[in-house]
């Protein structure tokens, strides 16, 4: 039996499909992945640890083996209180990657036991960030397909009607102006 726990961090201001993609790709291959949430971020997020928690949990509801934690302070520390040694992060394109090398190392670093195991998310989510998905939201872009339907419908309670009042989305031969 797979007794390896992994640890996928970040904030998940909103999850997207991105991340479900990583934790649909690490669940059979760790015992557990707990996904957690960071909750002392300095930059002031769009919805609060607990609704970031609900969110998760509800999407992960019909998927064994994921457990969704928050953790404040060092990465390493909440590691170590669990007992887990695998951070696992998603690398959507080298863009990604100086920064998530940077921490790898740091935490390695910080603690010798956490080794950092990278997975790419399906190619169709290698633009996606929670960053992009708030900014097209809010200027009522298209998300189909790119964030769970529950999700959306927070953005919306949360930032106005967004894409539910846009008008269907352009053609792609259609140029942007
Ligand atoms: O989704 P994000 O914002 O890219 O996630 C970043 C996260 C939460 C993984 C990172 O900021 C983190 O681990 N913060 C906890 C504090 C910590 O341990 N800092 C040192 C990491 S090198």
């Amino acid at each position: 039996m797979n007794r390896t726990v992994a640890v996928y961090p970040g904030s998940f201001d909103p999850v997207h499909h991105g991340h479900l993609d990583v934790i649909d790709r690490c669940r059979p291959l760790f015992g557990e992945v707990v996904v957690a949430v960071l909750a002392n971020e300095e930059k002031q997020p769009c919805f609060s640890v607990e609704e970031r928690l609900e969110m998760l949990r509800e999407l992960l509801a019909d998927r064994p083996g994921c457990r969704v934690e928050s953790f404040s302070g060092l990465l390493v520390d909440f590691m170590d209180r669990l007992g887990a040694r695998c951070v696992v992060r998603g690398l959507r394109a080298v863009s990604d990657f100086e920064y998530e090398f940077q921490m790898a190392l740091m935490n390695r670093r910080l603690n010798p036991r956490v080794e950092t195991v990278f997975m790419m998310p399906h190619e169709d989510y290698s633009y996606l960030s929670s960053r992009l998905v708030k900014e097209v939201f809010r200027l009522g872009g298209d998300l189909t397909g790119l964030v769970p339907q529950p999700v959306l419908e927070r953005l919306g309670r949360r930032l106005g009607a967004g894409a539910a009042a846009a008008p269907a989305p352009r053609r792609a031969a259609e140029p942007a102006r």
